[in-house]
């Protein structure tokens, strides 16, 4: 008999349910861990519906499956694709998250259930990070991640069934696929689709996906009490904390969940709660006090799953969860049975007039506030605490959170459409189709750097640059490089600037670290800066206790590396001239900022008279980041971000001269259509200069 037909044969049986069972997967007997993780894996709602769901999918090409988070569609429902047998014959199931966390989470978590190694016959893929082999026949990746496979291989060959998760999120990746798919679908009767979603405009997805069977996994959630606050609170994080301490003081026992909007915040706070309750000593319970965002190492990730401390002097112990927003759908934490909810979260905005993408702390929607408060009525009866007052609730919140594709900027998915030969972009079956505003700044961008010929066709350039997980400008900035002699210099700032902050600057030990960085700190910029901290690194041998003692982020520094042997890669593909300058040569640091001056020319910024920036051609009044090692302010500097906040800042900034914008970007620093500013008052004597 062939390997094959042995397997299906084993997964025909399904799950194995007695002690002594083999795994048909690696041969070996069940650890007890399998059996311990089945039966919980039975009480989840989604179980008792596999012979409907796997009848269901025999019938159609695409299937809606609505349920409740945590009833179980995320870990059991590929698992129940390959037990139908679609991964018999050589083909994968793939299902897609919006966030990296929940990839390698729930692919960590499912091959526990399934009692196999993660990355062999389970495996993930994330940007930068694959953890795949020749077994895997099923995976979890990030719908960006899947949204790159399409451009080698149009038609998802490699797939029998593509499961998209978390469809309601409406991140941009996930409507493009559905467009994609959509065409597949047509060109490949044997493939089949899964779209699944906690909650979601079931009427809607379905008219999209031609009338495709609705599944519902019946909910199991238990009543929730709502709070409002009384009046609206000046500081929800003060609140939050307080309210946290509260509760811990004088509730019933309970696990419990906080949503705020980044690391900082949410790392300030679970050092306050963790200090406050400390405080009140022996007369309160033990608390674990764990935080939770997309940028905290998978081990500590994990943290969120570990009980509650056990009870002390017969008051039982409690855990309490900061997270995000990944909280929210994403990730389900059983035993929460108080949340709190201050009614915002970090989102994307887009504004195309002056060409700035920005994440913002916005107010949540609707929609969210019900899913977070329904993370308290997962194990019991819960409460919700709303922190803003129940008329904000009603007038102030809308209904649902606009899809990403209707405030981001498209530039990258545009040259990868582009690259899949899709060209009429107007015409593509979009859920919700982008502003025409929103587009043609892209194609205009794309135009800018090259990437486009002037009919919209993807140039030589252009398609190289399309395969780069990067977003265009660093594409660009990366395949000019060997022009400039820096290749390999700019592949290391282009790493660095696709990790985490590198610097660490302790509340505490703000002198000590601003220090440390000060050793690194490179007068003419923040690119260089990055550069320098980079080299240092590799120098004192990847030391973890040498980047602890200069405050940098060993795990952002290492990952930096990674992402650079990867960049690498596709660079050597190309056959990609990697020399560097003459480190004693003057041009060395030069010839770098021209690099990035290549790919960045669309985010330069002047300095006025009166001493403030303004960007070029947007004239946008924006500041120097607090975090920059710029101290003199140079006339012209090129910028990596443009942070909103009360105030604009511009953030990684390196000066650049003026004439350089006129050598390297004429095009764009065409003076006939130029806005009225001193800018333009200096390029026209440069260019008079130059003649
Ligand atoms: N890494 C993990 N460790 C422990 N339990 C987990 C882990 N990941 C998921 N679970 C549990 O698996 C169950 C099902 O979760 P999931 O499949 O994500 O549900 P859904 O996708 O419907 O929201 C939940 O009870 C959750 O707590
Ligand atoms: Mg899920």
């Amino acid at each position: 008999m062939s390997e094959s037909k042995k397997k299906k044969q084993k997964t025909a049986e399904g799950v194995d349910d007695g002690a002594g069972g083999v795994n048909p997967w690696t041969g070996r007997p069940y650890t007890p861990k399998y059996y311990e993780i089945l039966s919980k894996r039975k009480g989840l709602p989604v179980w008792q519906q596999q012979k409907e769901f796997t009848e269901t999918l025999a019938k159609n090409q695409t299937l809606i499956l609505v349920g409740e988070t945590g009833s179980g569609k995320t870990t059991q429902i590929p698992q129940f694709v390959v037990e139908a047998g679609y991964t018999n014959d050589g083909k994968m199931c793939v299902c897609t998250q919006p966030r990296r966390v929940a990839a390698m989470s729930v692919a960590r978590r499912v091959a526990d259930e399934m009692d196999v190694n993660i990355g062999e016959e389970v495996g993930y893929s994330i940007r930068f990070e694959e953890a795949t082999g020749p077994k895997t026949f099923m995976k979890y990746s990030t719908d960006g991640m899947l949204l790159r496979e399409a451009m080698t291989d149009p038609l998802l060959s490699r797939y029998s069934v593509i499961v998209i998760d978390e469809a309601h999120e409406r991140t941009l990746a996930t409507d493009v696929l559905f467009g994609l798919l959509k065409e597949v679908l047509l060109k490949r009767e044997d493939l089949k689709v899964v779209v699944m979603s906690a909650t979601l405009e079931a009427e809607k997805f379905q008219g999209y996906f031609l009338e495709a069977p609705l599944m519902r996994v019946p909910g199991r959630l238990h009543p929730v009490e709502i709070f409002y606050t009384q009046d609206p609170e000046r500081d929800y994080l003060e609140a939050a904390i307080r309210t946290a301490v509260q509760i811990h003081a004088c509730e019933p026992p309970g696990d419990i969940l906080i949503f705020l909007t980044g690391e900082e915040e949410i790392e300030d706070a679970c050092m306050k709660i963790r200090r406050e309750i400390g405080n009140a000593g022996d007369k309160v319970g033990d608390v674990k006090v764990v935080p939770l965002y997309a940028s905290l190492p998978p081990q500590q990730q994990q943290r969120i799953f570990d009980e509650a401390p056990p009870p002390r002097n017969g008051i039982a112990g409690r855990k309490i969860v900061v997270s995000t927003n990944i909280a929210e759908t994403s990730l389900t934490i059983d035993g929460i049975v108080y949340v709190m909810d201050p009614g915002f979260s970090k989102q994307k905005v887009y504004n195309p007039r002056i060409r700035v993408e920005s994440l913002l702390v916005s107010p949540i929607s609707r929609a969210s506030a019900h899913q977070r408060a329904g993370r308290a009525g997962r194990t019991r009866p819960g409460k919700c605490f709303r922190l803003y007052t129940e008329a904000s609730f009603k007038k102030d919140l809308q209904e649902q959170t606009y899809p990403e594709i209707l405030r981001s900027n498209l530039g990258s998915v545009v040259l990868q459409l582009k690259k899949l030969g899709i060209d009429d972009l107007v015409h593509f079956d979009f859920m919700d189709p982008p502003a025409p505003e929103t587009l043609m700044r892209a194609l205009e961008l794309l135009n800018y750097l090259g990437a486009l010929d002037d009919d919209g066709n993807l140039t030589q350039v252009g398609t190289v640059m399309s395969e780069f997980p990067l977003d265009p400008q660093l594409a660009k900035m990366v395949c000019v490089s060997p022009q400039f002699k820096c290749a390999n210099e700019i592949l290391t700032i282009t790493a660095m600037l696709s990790v985490p902050n590198p610097f660490i600057r302790p509340r505490d030990q703000q002198k000590e670290a601003d220090d440390a960085k000060a050793q690194f700190s490179h007068v003419e910029g923040d690119h260089l800066t990055l550069l320098n901290a980079y080299h240092a690194f590799k120098q004192n041998g990847e030391d973890s206790q040498w980047a602890w003692n200069n405050y940098l982020n060993f795990r952002a520094m290492k990952s930096a590396d990674n992402v650079r042997s990867q960049l690498m890669r596709i660079a050597n593909r190309y056959n990609m001239n990697l020399q560097s300058t003459e480190f004693t040569s003057r041009d060395y640091y030069l010839n770098i900022r021209k690099a990035i001056l290549s790919g960045y020319f669309m985010q330069v910024a002047h300095l006025e008279r009166k001493g403030s920036y303004l960007t070029v051609k947007d004239n946008q009044e924006v500041s120097l980041h607090p975090s920059t090692c710029l101290d003199n302010k140079p006339q012209w500097v090129v910028y990596n971000e443009f942070v909103l906040t009360t105030k604009n800042y511009i953030r990684t900034c390196t000066t650049v001269e003026g004439a350089w914008l006129i050598e390297i970007a004429p095009h764009y620093f065409d003076l006939s259509n130029f806005p009225a500013c001193e800018a333009l008052q200096v390029l026209q004597r440069l260019y008079a200069k130059k003649k």
